[in-house]
């Protein structure tokens, strides 16, 4: 049995009190990974931003709003876990600024300076020990396969899952699952729950198990 940590839905960054920027990201393929996960026997933490999907019962869930305690949270986990699935779509931008109160209209616009979120499945996979693991997911709009493969490298993750860009927000998917020497082990099209259980049975076989 493995302990796995997912990452799942949406963060939001405040610009007032009221108003904040998001995804939309429902949570939807983060809660079919830890269904999956649970099935194959594992032990599940979910640090999941605000989202309506519920969560299998089994699973302990984490709630987060920014992306920063998502990464706060999914590192405090990820140090008593195996291996991290960054299902999540974390804000990648955060006000430079947060206006302690509403901000009202000028009549004149508003300028946002807006500074880059820690990335969550980097920071990990560069803290990563040799005995954990860390899958990522990429969604590209152009040269998919190879920019995925790119990404997999550049966060140093062992897997990564490629999926389509209707995946957002929908109950179906279509992914490629590649492997960290670049070949694609499985490509896998359906409801969400198929392709979960499609990613946890490769992640099974060359992170948990090494098979060759
Ligand atoms: O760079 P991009 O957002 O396309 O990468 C997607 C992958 O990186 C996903 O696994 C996502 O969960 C993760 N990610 C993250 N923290 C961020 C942005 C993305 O963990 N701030």
């Amino acid at each position: 049995m493995a302990h796995i940590v997912i990452t799942s839905g949406p963060t939001r960054q405040y610009l007032d009190p009221v108003r904040y920027l998001t995804n939309s990201s429902s949570g939807k393929m983060g809660a079919c990974l830890a269904e999956s996960a649970l099935r194959l026997g594992h032990q599940v933490t979910v640090v999941s931003g605000p989202v309506q999907v519920s969560y299998p019962t089994d699973a302990c869930v984490l709630s987060v709003v920014t992306t920063q305690e998502m990464l706060e949270a999914t590192q405090r986990c990820f140090a008593m876990a195996d291996g991290l699935i960054g299902a999540a779509a974390p804000c990648d931008y955060m006000p430079v600024e947060i206006a302690p109160q509403k901000l009202s209209k000028t009549g004149r616009g508003l300028q946002l300076a807006l500074q880059e979120t820690p990335d969550i499945v980097a920071t990990l996979g560069a803290l990563k020990r040799m005995d954990q693991w860390v899958v990522g997911f990429a969604l590209e709009t152009e040269d998919v396969r190879f920019r995925a493969i790119v990404k997999m490298a550049k966060k140093r993750c062992d897997m990564i899952v490629s999926n389509s860009a209707e995946a957002m927000n929908s109950p179906d998917n279509s992914v490629e699952i590649i492997k960290r020497d670049g070949e694609v082990v499985e490509q896998a099209t359906g409801p969400k729950s198929f392709v979960a259980d499609r990613i946890l049975h490769q992640i099974q076989k060359h992170l948990i198990e090494h098979q060759p």
